[in-house]
């Protein structure tokens, strides 16, 4: 018996890998697959269940994304959700059509307490919806089991054949009692068990990884960052010193990060494997030297980038396989999940394959999402500060210095940045932004200290709110929090005389200030 899946048939909706989240949460495991999926891969993959996600089309529109009659005749329980829902009734024989009111928002529902999906949930309760089109008319078999006030057909059910349509999307936040609904679906009616644990998923993958390498030796190109740690260490726990681990130190990290890094994987740390850390800091500020576009800079860091790895990698000479921190939302946004249309255009520590001598690449967070990489970092027994580190761009400080950048702004922003990281830490902030840095500035102007006239630098401070990252919203940081990381800034910061807080939100302007 194979690990139990769900599957979500992605209709291009925006909360898509949301959807899958939240199983997951459930201890589910479940995957995204376009809905042009043959059937019979679908079939073959023995799902428990299947999730129809939402979608931005109509179902009567020409060429609207659909399905056959048969991915209900499977035998296996079907949810759709919102888009999912309609082309359920459409498919099926229900009618569908435009709603006299559009809703949107967080809506009253009711709901019939009776049927398995609402479980436990409310008789009234907060669901979000966002529609043009509604089911007038349930398809044969299928009787309502919710309704808002303008919305006749919020769910309905056809409970002995586990068919499921709701209108709402319980996989949101906004609705309140949607991880109970999704929970009540996947054990209440498909029956799961709930396998999906991070920590035997850890276990396995040693074994399996194990197994894998065999006597093989096996390289790793580290950066710091989340993922290719948490790769590593996987790597490090099944394979030991056949393990080599590769970090460039491009001189573009935050404060003390390479020694951080160092401190984890280096010699003295907890781990049996081979660690080598280049400094190739002079190397970097070398090739960007009189480099002020940011594309060249991103260009030039990702080129030098590999050719330092790839310098490396020969010295060690041929290794059976290459580790690569690719994770979920990687594989799903590169189109070869669902129906995303985002195709992922930053590029981290990837891209290596062509330069290196190797047989063959694994993968080990290849089915994670970023949340779940971090728990697995936690059972791996890696230190939090490592594993709750914010993203960090893989061309570092390189696009955080705008203009050209030098060994002595390196120095200016790290040093800024680090005081900004220490007192939003010291704040205890309700929400901590979901990312924030300090950036500099290529703007010098006048300033005066003690009795000295100056003419220095402007550091930025950004701190978004963001979900996704796609869009994002500056936060609203305290003003005496500002305040202290301003003055101290001015003061401990050579060759800075001012700071200034950046509070556009994305779009228009990015996350990153470059
Ligand atoms: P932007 O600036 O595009 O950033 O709004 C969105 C998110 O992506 C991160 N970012 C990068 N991450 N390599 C990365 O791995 C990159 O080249 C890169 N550029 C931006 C950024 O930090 C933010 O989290």
């Amino acid at each position: 018996m194979g690990r139990e899946k769900i599957v979500v048939i992605d209709f291009g909706g925006q909360y898509n890998q949301l959807v899958a989240r939240r199983v997951r949460e459930c201890n589910v495991y479940c995957e995204i697959y376009s809905y042009k999926t043959d059937m019979e891969k679908i079939r073959e993959m023995e799902p428990k269940g299947i999730i129809l996600t939402g979608g931005p089309n109509s179902v009567y529109e020409e060429g609207a994304p659909s399905c056959g009659r048969e991915l209900f005749e499977l035998g296996v329980p079907v949810l759709g959700l919102c888009y999912g829902a309609q082309l359920m009734s459409h498919v099926l024989g229900g009618h569908v059509c435009k709603a006299p009111v559009r809703e949107y928002g967080r809506i009253e529902v009711t709901v019939d307490q009776s049927s398995r999906l609402f479980g436990d949930v409310s008789e009234k309760t907060i669901c979000w919806m966002s529609h043009n089109d509604y089911i007038e008319k349930p398809a044969p078999g299928f009787r309502v089991i919710a309704h808002t006030a303008d919305c006749p057909v919020a769910a309905a059910e056809w409970a002995e054949r586990g068919l499921y349509a709701i209108q709402f999307h319980p996989e949101v936040l906004h609705t309140q009692e949607g991880s109970k609904m999704l929970h009540n679906f996947v054990y209440e009616i498909c029956g799961c068990a709930g396998d999906w644990r991070m920590d035997s998923f850890v276990e396995t993958s040693i074994r399996a990884i194990r197994e894998k390498v065999g006597s093989g030796k096996v390289l790793c190109a580290l950066s710091g960052g989340v993922d290719s740690s948490v790769a590593a260490v996987m790597l490090a726990k099944a394979v030991g010193d056949q393990l080599t681990c590769v970090f460039v130190d491009h001189g573009l990290l935050r404060k003390n990060e390479g020694d951080e890094v160092e401190e984890v994987f280096g010699p003295n740390g907890p781990y049996d494997l081979h660690f080598i850390r280049v400094n190739a800091q002079e190397r970097f500020y070398g090739k960007l030297k009189g480099v002020e576009e940011p594309e060249r800079k991103r260009k030039i860091i990702g080129e030098e980038f590999i050719r330092v790895f790839e310098e490396e990698s020969k010295k060690i000479g041929k290794v059976d396989f290459l580790v690569q921190g690719t994770i979920y939302p990687d594989v799903v946004e590169s189109g070869l999940g669902g129906e995303s249309a985002v195709i992922k255009s930053h590029h981290n520590v990837g891209g290596l394959p062509d330069y290196v001598d190797f047989k063959e690449i694994i993968e080990p967070l290849r089915e994670l999402f970023k949340d779940e990489v971090r728990k697995a970092g936690l059972e791996l027994g890696i230190p939090e500060k490592l594993v709750y580190r914010q993203p960090f761009p893989g061309p570092g400080l390189g696009i955080r210095i705008v203009g050209e950048v030098t060994a002595e702004k390196v120095k200016m922003v790290q040093d800024a940045d680090a005081i900004y990281r220490e007192e939003i830490a010291a704040a205890g902030l309700p929400h901590t932004p979901d990312q924030y840095f300090a950036a500099l500035t290529n703007m010098r102007s006048v300033g005066v200290m003690g009795d000295e006239r100056t003419y220095d630098y402007a550091v930025a401070l950004r701190a978004v709110n963001t979900v996704d990252f796609m869009t994002a919203e500056a936060s609203q940081i305290p003003w005496e929090v500002l305040q202290r990381v301003t003055s101290r800034i001015v003061n401990e910061v050579a060759h800075v005389n001012r700071v200034l807080y950046d509070i556009t939100s994305k779009p228009p302007g990015t996350v990153e200030f470059e």
